[in-house]
Protein backbone atom coordinates (compact mmCIF):
# COMPACT_ATOMS: atom_id res chain seq x y z
CA UNK A 1 0.00 0.00 0.00
CA UNK A 2 1.34 3.01 -1.14
CA UNK A 3 0.28 7.21 -0.40
CA UNK A 4 0.61 8.12 -3.98
CA UNK A 5 -2.99 8.37 -4.89
CA UNK A 6 -5.71 10.84 -6.73
CA UNK A 7 -7.67 13.38 -4.54
CA UNK A 8 -10.32 14.61 -7.24
CA UNK A 9 -8.25 14.41 -10.50
CA UNK A 10 -4.85 15.51 -9.23
CA UNK A 11 -1.84 12.88 -8.07
CA UNK A 12 -0.99 13.52 -3.97
CA UNK A 13 2.16 12.35 -2.93
CA UNK A 14 0.88 12.17 0.42
CA UNK A 15 -0.45 15.41 1.24
CA UNK A 16 1.00 17.23 -1.22
CA UNK A 17 0.25 17.39 -4.89
CA UNK A 18 2.34 15.93 -7.24
CA UNK A 19 2.08 19.18 -9.66
CA UNK A 20 3.38 21.48 -7.32
CA UNK A 21 6.70 19.54 -6.35
CA UNK A 22 7.32 19.42 -10.14
CA UNK A 23 6.74 22.68 -10.48
CA UNK A 24 9.03 23.36 -7.46
CA UNK A 25 11.87 20.98 -7.82
CA UNK A 26 11.49 20.56 -11.54
CA UNK A 27 11.95 17.31 -13.77
CA UNK A 28 12.49 14.68 -13.95
CA UNK A 29 12.24 14.22 -10.26
CA UNK A 30 12.02 11.05 -7.65
CA UNK A 31 9.75 11.84 -5.09
CA UNK A 32 9.38 9.22 -2.06
CA UNK A 33 6.51 8.96 0.28
CA UNK A 34 8.10 8.47 3.36
CA UNK A 35 4.81 7.19 5.06
CA UNK A 36 5.21 4.36 2.70
CA UNK A 37 8.64 3.41 3.28
CA UNK A 38 8.56 3.56 7.27
CA UNK A 39 4.97 1.33 6.87
CA UNK A 40 6.51 -0.90 4.10
CA UNK A 41 9.75 -1.36 6.98
CA UNK A 42 7.35 -1.99 9.74
CA UNK A 43 5.37 -4.30 7.68
CA UNK A 44 8.88 -6.64 8.38
CA UNK A 45 9.70 -5.75 12.09
CA UNK A 46 6.02 -6.51 12.70
CA UNK A 47 5.96 -9.94 10.78
CA UNK A 48 9.47 -11.08 12.24
CA UNK A 49 8.60 -9.93 15.97
CA UNK A 50 8.07 -12.85 17.31
CA UNK A 51 11.70 -14.28 16.25
CA UNK A 52 15.22 -12.26 17.00
CA UNK A 53 15.91 -10.87 13.82
CA UNK A 54 17.56 -8.02 12.10
CA UNK A 55 15.85 -6.42 8.49
CA UNK A 56 18.94 -5.71 6.68
CA UNK A 57 17.96 -3.09 3.79
CA UNK A 58 19.58 -4.05 0.27
CA UNK A 59 20.80 -0.65 -0.45
CA UNK A 60 21.37 -1.66 -3.95
CA UNK A 61 17.58 -0.77 -4.44
CA UNK A 62 17.79 2.93 -2.89
CA UNK A 63 21.23 4.21 -1.76
CA UNK A 64 19.51 7.96 -1.01
CA UNK A 65 21.23 9.01 2.48
CA UNK A 66 17.75 10.28 3.65
CA UNK A 67 16.26 7.01 3.18
CA UNK A 68 18.85 5.06 4.77
CA UNK A 69 18.79 7.75 7.79
CA UNK A 70 14.99 6.37 7.93
CA UNK A 71 15.89 2.84 8.95
CA UNK A 72 18.99 3.01 11.01
CA UNK A 73 16.24 5.51 13.07
CA UNK A 74 14.26 2.55 13.15
CA UNK A 75 16.59 -0.26 14.24
CA UNK A 76 17.42 -1.14 10.34
CA UNK A 77 20.92 -2.91 9.24
CA UNK A 78 22.07 -2.94 5.42
CA UNK A 79 22.94 -5.66 3.11
CA UNK A 80 25.62 -4.02 0.96
CA UNK A 81 27.56 -4.93 -2.60
CA UNK A 82 30.28 -2.82 -2.35
CA UNK A 83 32.66 -0.29 -0.82
CA UNK A 84 30.75 2.47 -1.66
CA UNK A 85 27.21 1.19 0.17
CA UNK A 86 29.63 1.08 3.27
CA UNK A 87 30.73 3.95 3.30
CA UNK A 88 26.94 5.11 2.44
CA UNK A 89 25.76 2.84 5.05
CA UNK A 90 28.12 3.90 7.68
CA UNK A 91 27.27 7.70 6.97
CA UNK A 92 23.65 7.36 7.66
CA UNK A 93 23.62 5.66 10.76
CA UNK A 94 23.51 2.19 10.03
CA UNK A 95 24.85 0.21 12.89
CA UNK A 96 28.28 -1.56 11.54
CA UNK A 97 26.79 -5.05 13.65
CA UNK A 98 23.91 -4.87 11.52
CA UNK A 99 25.67 -4.84 7.96
CA UNK A 100 25.88 -8.00 5.86
CA UNK A 101 28.54 -8.18 2.94
CA UNK A 102 27.26 -9.98 -0.02
CA UNK A 103 29.05 -9.68 -3.79
CA UNK A 104 30.95 -12.31 -5.90
CA UNK A 105 34.04 -9.73 -6.63
CA UNK A 106 34.97 -7.98 -3.32
CA UNK A 107 38.51 -6.56 -3.71
CA UNK A 108 41.10 -6.34 -1.15
CA UNK A 109 40.65 -2.79 -0.51
CA UNK A 110 36.41 -3.41 0.13
CA UNK A 111 37.42 -6.57 2.57
CA UNK A 112 40.16 -4.13 4.93
CA UNK A 113 37.37 -1.54 4.84
CA UNK A 114 34.98 -4.14 6.16
CA UNK A 115 37.19 -5.48 8.50
CA UNK A 116 37.89 -2.06 10.21
CA UNK A 117 34.72 -0.70 9.92
CA UNK A 118 33.59 -4.48 12.28
CA UNK A 119 30.46 -5.39 9.69
CA UNK A 120 28.55 -8.55 11.27
CA UNK A 121 29.52 -10.62 8.42
CA UNK A 122 30.33 -11.52 4.79
CA UNK A 123 28.61 -13.03 2.40
CA UNK A 124 31.27 -15.23 0.67
CA UNK A 125 30.51 -16.38 -2.58
CA UNK A 126 33.36 -19.10 -3.50
CA UNK A 127 36.58 -20.69 -2.01
CA UNK A 128 39.06 -17.89 -3.64
CA UNK A 129 36.84 -14.98 -2.00
CA UNK A 130 37.10 -17.66 1.62
CA UNK A 131 40.70 -17.48 1.48
CA UNK A 132 41.27 -14.23 0.20
CA UNK A 133 39.17 -12.49 3.34
CA UNK A 134 41.15 -15.46 5.66
CA UNK A 135 44.54 -13.90 4.58
CA UNK A 136 43.62 -9.81 4.54
CA UNK A 137 42.37 -10.38 8.04
CA UNK A 138 45.42 -12.45 8.93
CA UNK A 139 47.43 -9.28 7.64
CA UNK A 140 45.07 -6.74 10.25
CA UNK A 141 45.59 -10.06 12.93
CA UNK A 142 41.70 -10.29 13.14
CA UNK A 143 38.99 -12.99 12.70
CA UNK A 144 36.76 -12.36 10.08
CA UNK A 145 33.00 -13.10 10.88
CA UNK A 146 31.10 -15.10 7.71
CA UNK A 147 28.50 -16.85 6.37
CA UNK A 148 28.77 -18.91 3.53
CA UNK A 149 26.18 -17.99 0.56
CA UNK A 150 24.88 -20.95 -0.58
CA UNK A 151 23.18 -21.32 -4.32
CA UNK A 152 19.92 -23.82 -3.35
CA UNK A 153 19.23 -24.28 -6.74
CA UNK A 154 15.79 -23.27 -6.79
CA UNK A 155 13.50 -21.84 -9.60
CA UNK A 156 11.94 -17.99 -7.94
CA UNK A 157 9.92 -17.96 -10.85
CA UNK A 158 11.15 -14.17 -12.37
CA UNK A 159 12.97 -12.26 -14.86
CA UNK A 160 15.97 -14.40 -15.45
CA UNK A 161 18.16 -11.77 -15.09
CA UNK A 162 16.82 -11.00 -11.56
CA UNK A 163 17.19 -14.97 -10.75
CA UNK A 164 20.31 -15.40 -8.84
CA UNK A 165 19.64 -18.63 -7.37
CA UNK A 166 20.21 -21.44 -9.82
CA UNK A 167 22.86 -23.88 -10.20
CA UNK A 168 24.12 -21.82 -13.94
CA UNK A 169 24.06 -18.30 -12.21
CA UNK A 170 27.25 -17.05 -11.09
CA UNK A 171 25.91 -16.33 -7.25
CA UNK A 172 27.23 -18.22 -4.25
CA UNK A 173 28.38 -22.00 -3.56
CA UNK A 174 26.26 -24.71 -4.84
CA UNK A 175 24.40 -26.58 -1.80
CA UNK A 176 26.54 -30.01 -2.57
CA UNK A 177 29.77 -28.35 -1.87
CA UNK A 178 28.79 -26.39 1.02
CA UNK A 179 29.72 -28.76 3.21
CA UNK A 180 33.72 -29.07 2.21
CA UNK A 181 33.71 -25.49 1.81
CA UNK A 182 32.70 -25.59 6.01
CA UNK A 183 34.72 -27.86 6.86
CA UNK A 184 37.63 -25.73 4.73
CA UNK A 185 36.16 -22.04 6.44
CA UNK A 186 36.74 -23.61 9.91
CA UNK A 187 39.79 -24.57 9.70
CA UNK A 188 41.02 -21.33 8.26
CA UNK A 189 42.97 -18.96 11.21
CA UNK A 190 41.35 -15.93 10.50
CA UNK A 191 37.84 -16.75 9.64
CA UNK A 192 35.53 -16.97 12.21
CA UNK A 193 32.27 -19.41 10.71
CA UNK A 194 28.92 -17.36 12.16
CA UNK A 195 26.45 -18.02 9.18
CA UNK A 196 24.68 -18.75 6.41
CA UNK A 197 23.11 -16.91 3.57
CA UNK A 198 20.75 -17.24 0.80
CA UNK A 199 19.54 -15.13 -2.03
CA UNK A 200 17.46 -16.75 -4.82
CA UNK A 201 16.18 -13.71 -6.86
CA UNK A 202 14.23 -10.50 -6.94
CA UNK A 203 10.38 -9.46 -7.63
CA UNK A 204 8.86 -13.03 -6.23
CA UNK A 205 5.81 -12.66 -6.17
CA UNK A 206 4.97 -16.33 -4.63
CA UNK A 207 5.87 -17.61 -1.43
CA UNK A 208 6.77 -21.22 -2.01
CA UNK A 209 10.34 -20.68 -3.52
CA UNK A 210 11.27 -19.13 -0.40
CA UNK A 211 10.06 -22.28 2.00
CA UNK A 212 11.14 -24.50 -0.41
CA UNK A 213 14.89 -23.05 -0.49
CA UNK A 214 15.18 -22.54 3.57
CA UNK A 215 14.00 -25.81 3.69
CA UNK A 216 17.20 -27.04 2.02
CA UNK A 217 19.06 -24.86 3.74
CA UNK A 218 17.81 -26.23 7.05
CA UNK A 219 18.63 -29.54 6.25
CA UNK A 220 22.26 -28.50 4.82
CA UNK A 221 22.73 -26.86 8.77
CA UNK A 222 21.62 -29.73 10.34
CA UNK A 223 24.23 -31.70 8.89
CA UNK A 224 26.67 -28.78 9.64
CA UNK A 225 25.85 -29.06 13.61
CA UNK A 226 26.89 -32.74 13.35
CA UNK A 227 29.96 -31.43 11.91
CA UNK A 228 30.42 -28.72 14.85
CA UNK A 229 29.68 -25.96 13.04
CA UNK A 230 27.51 -23.67 14.93
CA UNK A 231 25.54 -20.94 12.49
CA UNK A 232 24.23 -18.27 14.71
CA UNK A 233 22.91 -15.78 11.37
CA UNK A 234 20.64 -17.42 8.99
CA UNK A 235 20.43 -14.85 6.44
CA UNK A 236 17.46 -15.75 4.11
CA UNK A 237 18.12 -12.64 1.42
CA UNK A 238 15.48 -10.31 -0.33
CA UNK A 239 13.41 -10.99 -2.95
CA UNK A 240 9.79 -10.50 -2.39
CA UNK A 241 7.98 -8.80 -5.14
CA UNK A 242 5.89 -5.89 -5.61
CA UNK A 243 2.76 -5.40 -7.87
CA UNK A 244 3.88 -3.24 -10.74
CA UNK A 245 1.09 -3.81 -13.16
CA UNK A 246 -1.41 -6.93 -11.57
CA UNK A 247 1.03 -8.98 -9.75
CA UNK A 248 -0.28 -10.20 -6.15
CA UNK A 249 2.68 -10.63 -4.16
CA UNK A 250 2.37 -12.26 -0.76
CA UNK A 251 3.23 -9.73 2.14
CA UNK A 252 6.22 -9.91 4.41
CA UNK A 253 4.00 -11.47 7.24
CA UNK A 254 3.02 -13.97 4.79
CA UNK A 255 6.49 -14.93 3.88
CA UNK A 256 7.02 -14.96 8.31
CA UNK A 257 4.16 -17.05 8.88
CA UNK A 258 5.65 -19.64 6.05
CA UNK A 259 8.72 -19.44 7.44
CA UNK A 260 9.17 -19.21 11.12
CA UNK A 261 7.33 -22.13 11.69
CA UNK A 262 10.47 -24.10 9.76
CA UNK A 263 12.79 -22.50 12.60
CA UNK A 264 10.98 -23.56 15.68
CA UNK A 265 13.85 -24.88 18.42
CA UNK A 266 16.69 -23.67 16.34
CA UNK A 267 18.33 -20.59 18.41
CA UNK A 268 19.38 -18.11 15.50
CA UNK A 269 19.17 -14.63 14.28
CA UNK A 270 17.01 -14.66 11.38
CA UNK A 271 18.30 -11.83 8.99
CA UNK A 272 16.46 -10.43 6.12
CA UNK A 273 17.52 -8.05 2.89
CA UNK A 274 14.15 -7.05 1.22
CA UNK A 275 14.74 -4.31 -1.02
CA UNK A 276 11.90 -3.71 -3.51
CA UNK A 277 9.31 -4.40 -1.36
CA UNK A 278 10.35 -1.71 0.95
CA UNK A 279 10.97 1.01 -1.60
CA UNK A 280 9.38 0.32 -4.50
CA UNK A 281 6.41 1.65 -4.33
CA UNK A 282 7.57 4.26 -2.29
CA UNK A 283 9.00 5.94 -4.89
CA UNK A 284 7.97 7.67 -8.27
CA UNK A 285 9.61 9.41 -11.33
CA UNK A 286 7.82 12.41 -12.38
CA UNK A 287 8.46 13.65 -16.20
CA UNK A 288 7.66 16.45 -18.42
CA UNK A 289 5.94 15.62 -21.54
CA UNK A 290 8.18 17.50 -24.28
CA UNK A 291 6.60 16.68 -27.26
CA UNK A 292 4.35 14.83 -29.59
CA UNK A 293 5.00 12.90 -32.25
CA UNK A 294 3.03 10.73 -34.74
CA UNK A 295 4.61 7.53 -35.99
CA UNK A 296 3.20 5.00 -38.38
CA UNK A 297 1.26 2.76 -36.30
CA UNK A 298 1.65 4.56 -32.59
CA UNK A 299 1.81 7.65 -31.36
CA UNK A 300 5.85 8.80 -29.61
CA UNK A 301 5.24 11.24 -26.30
CA UNK A 302 8.48 12.38 -25.90
CA UNK A 303 9.54 13.04 -22.14
CA UNK A 304 12.38 14.47 -20.25
CA UNK A 305 13.56 11.43 -18.39
CA UNK A 306 15.18 8.97 -20.22
CA UNK A 307 16.69 5.33 -19.49
CA UNK A 308 19.49 7.08 -17.71
CA UNK A 309 17.46 7.98 -15.48
CA UNK A 310 15.05 5.14 -14.88
CA UNK A 311 16.07 1.98 -16.90
CA UNK A 312 14.31 -0.99 -15.83
CA UNK A 313 12.14 -0.23 -19.27
CA UNK A 314 15.02 -0.80 -21.21
CA UNK A 315 16.90 -3.22 -19.32
CA UNK A 316 14.33 -5.50 -18.84
CA UNK A 317 11.70 -4.80 -20.00
CA UNK A 318 9.96 -3.74 -17.20
CA UNK A 319 6.36 -2.72 -17.17
CA UNK A 320 6.09 0.60 -15.10
CA UNK A 321 2.11 1.91 -14.53
CA UNK A 322 2.01 5.95 -15.82
CA UNK A 323 -0.04 8.28 -14.59
CA UNK A 324 -1.28 11.57 -15.42
CA UNK A 325 -0.52 14.12 -12.70
CA UNK A 326 -3.32 15.99 -13.73
CA UNK A 327 -6.26 13.75 -15.05
CA UNK A 328 -8.16 15.41 -17.60
CA UNK A 329 -11.13 13.52 -19.79
CA UNK A 330 -9.65 12.96 -23.05
CA UNK A 331 -9.46 10.13 -25.92
CA UNK A 332 -7.34 7.11 -25.02
CA UNK A 333 -4.62 6.28 -27.81
CA UNK A 334 -1.73 3.62 -28.29
CA UNK A 335 1.38 5.22 -27.98
CA UNK A 336 5.04 4.90 -26.95
CA UNK A 337 6.51 7.33 -23.89
CA UNK A 338 10.52 7.57 -24.97
CA UNK A 339 12.79 9.72 -23.55
CA UNK A 340 15.12 12.04 -25.15
CA UNK A 341 18.10 9.49 -25.24
CA UNK A 342 20.10 8.61 -28.94
CA UNK A 343 18.92 4.88 -28.56
CA UNK A 344 15.79 3.03 -29.57
CA UNK A 345 15.91 1.41 -26.42
CA UNK A 346 15.18 4.40 -24.67
CA UNK A 347 11.43 3.86 -23.76
CA UNK A 348 9.38 4.07 -20.45
CA UNK A 349 6.47 2.10 -22.05
CA UNK A 350 6.26 0.46 -25.46
CA UNK A 351 2.25 0.13 -26.95
CA UNK A 352 0.77 1.56 -24.05
CA UNK A 353 -3.01 2.57 -24.26
CA UNK A 354 -2.62 6.23 -22.31
CA UNK A 355 -5.11 9.29 -22.06
CA UNK A 356 -3.74 11.56 -24.34
CA UNK A 357 -1.36 14.14 -23.27
CA UNK A 358 -0.77 17.50 -24.28
CA UNK A 359 2.84 19.29 -23.96
CA UNK A 360 4.64 20.40 -21.19
CA UNK A 361 1.81 18.34 -19.05
CA UNK A 362 3.38 15.78 -16.14
CA UNK A 363 3.43 11.76 -15.94
CA UNK A 364 4.11 10.09 -13.19
CA UNK A 365 6.01 6.57 -13.42
CA UNK A 366 4.71 4.15 -10.77
CA UNK A 367 6.83 2.24 -8.47
CA UNK A 368 10.34 3.62 -9.28
CA UNK A 369 11.48 4.33 -5.62
CA UNK A 370 13.83 0.77 -6.08
CA UNK A 371 16.59 0.06 -8.84
CA UNK A 372 15.63 3.77 -10.31
CA UNK A 373 17.58 6.58 -9.01
CA UNK A 374 20.20 3.68 -7.75
CA UNK A 375 20.57 2.40 -11.19
CA UNK A 376 20.44 5.61 -12.95
CA UNK A 377 23.55 7.02 -14.62
CA UNK A 378 24.94 10.03 -16.77
CA UNK A 379 24.64 8.77 -20.16
CA UNK A 380 24.33 11.37 -22.83
CA UNK A 381 25.52 13.74 -20.42
CA UNK A 382 22.48 14.11 -18.54
CA UNK A 383 22.79 15.34 -14.95
CA UNK A 384 20.75 12.86 -12.35
CA UNK A 385 17.39 13.94 -11.17
CA UNK A 386 16.57 15.51 -7.63
CA UNK A 387 15.28 13.56 -5.37
CA UNK A 388 12.28 14.74 -2.80
CA UNK A 389 11.21 13.10 0.62
CA UNK A 390 7.45 13.75 1.32
CA UNK A 391 6.34 13.63 4.71
CA UNK A 392 2.63 14.37 5.87
CA UNK A 393 2.36 18.32 4.50
CA UNK A 394 6.26 18.76 4.62
CA UNK A 395 8.54 18.57 1.48
CA UNK A 396 12.35 18.07 1.78
CA UNK A 397 14.95 18.06 -1.26
CA UNK A 398 17.02 14.76 -0.33
CA UNK A 399 19.34 15.04 -3.16
CA UNK A 400 20.16 18.09 -5.48
CA UNK A 401 19.41 17.65 -9.14
CA UNK A 402 23.18 17.14 -10.53
CA UNK A 403 24.50 20.35 -12.57
CA UNK A 404 26.52 20.64 -15.97
CA UNK A 405 29.54 20.97 -13.76
CA UNK A 406 29.18 18.18 -11.62
CA UNK A 407 29.86 15.95 -15.23
CA UNK A 408 32.52 17.22 -15.59
CA UNK A 409 34.10 17.46 -11.91
CA UNK A 410 36.20 14.51 -12.05
CA UNK A 411 37.93 14.82 -15.93
CA UNK A 412 41.26 16.26 -16.33
CA UNK A 413 42.70 17.59 -19.75
CA UNK A 414 46.49 16.66 -20.05
CA UNK A 415 49.20 19.38 -19.73
CA UNK A 416 50.13 18.53 -23.19
CA UNK A 417 46.58 19.62 -24.47
CA UNK A 418 46.12 22.36 -22.72
N1 LIG B 1 20.17 -9.46 -1.12
C1 LIG B 1 21.02 -9.71 -2.15
C2 LIG B 1 22.22 -10.49 -1.91
C3 LIG B 1 20.71 -9.20 -3.43
O1 LIG B 1 21.54 -9.44 -4.43
C4 LIG B 1 19.53 -8.44 -3.62
C5 LIG B 1 19.19 -7.90 -4.94
C6 LIG B 1 18.70 -8.20 -2.51
C7 LIG B 1 19.05 -8.74 -1.28
C8 LIG B 1 17.44 -7.40 -2.59
O2 LIG B 1 16.48 -7.98 -3.41
P1 LIG B 1 15.02 -7.33 -3.48
O3 LIG B 1 14.37 -7.50 -2.11
O4 LIG B 1 15.14 -5.91 -3.84
O5 LIG B 1 14.34 -8.14 -4.53
N2 LIG B 1 17.93 -4.26 -10.75
C9 LIG B 1 16.94 -5.31 -10.70
C10 LIG B 1 16.96 -6.07 -9.39
C11 LIG B 1 18.32 -6.66 -9.06
C12 LIG B 1 18.35 -7.29 -7.70
C13 LIG B 1 19.75 -7.59 -7.29
N3 LIG B 1 19.87 -8.13 -5.98
C14 LIG B 1 15.58 -4.70 -11.00
O6 LIG B 1 15.50 -3.50 -11.24
O7 LIG B 1 14.59 -5.41 -11.04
Amino acid sequence: MHLFKYRGDELFAEDVPVEKLAEEYGTPLYIYSYNTLLRHFRAYTDAFNDYPHIICFAIKSNANSAILRLFAKNGGGADIASGGELYIALRAGIPPEKIVYAGVGKTEEEIRFALRSRILMFNVESADELREINRVAGIMNIKAPVALRINPDIDPETHPYIATGLRKHKFGIPIEDALEHYRVASRLKNINVVGIHKHIGSQITKVSPFVDALKRVLILMDKLSIQGVNIKYLDVGGGLGISYRDEEPPLPKDLAKSLIPLLKGRRLTLIIEPGRSIAGNAGILVTKTLYLKRGEDREFIIVDAGMNDLIRPSFYGAYHHLLPVIRKKRDTVLCDVVGPICESGDFLARERELKRVKHGEHLAVMGAGAYGFSMSSNYNSRPRPAEVLVKGREHFLIRERETYSDLVRNDRIPGFLR
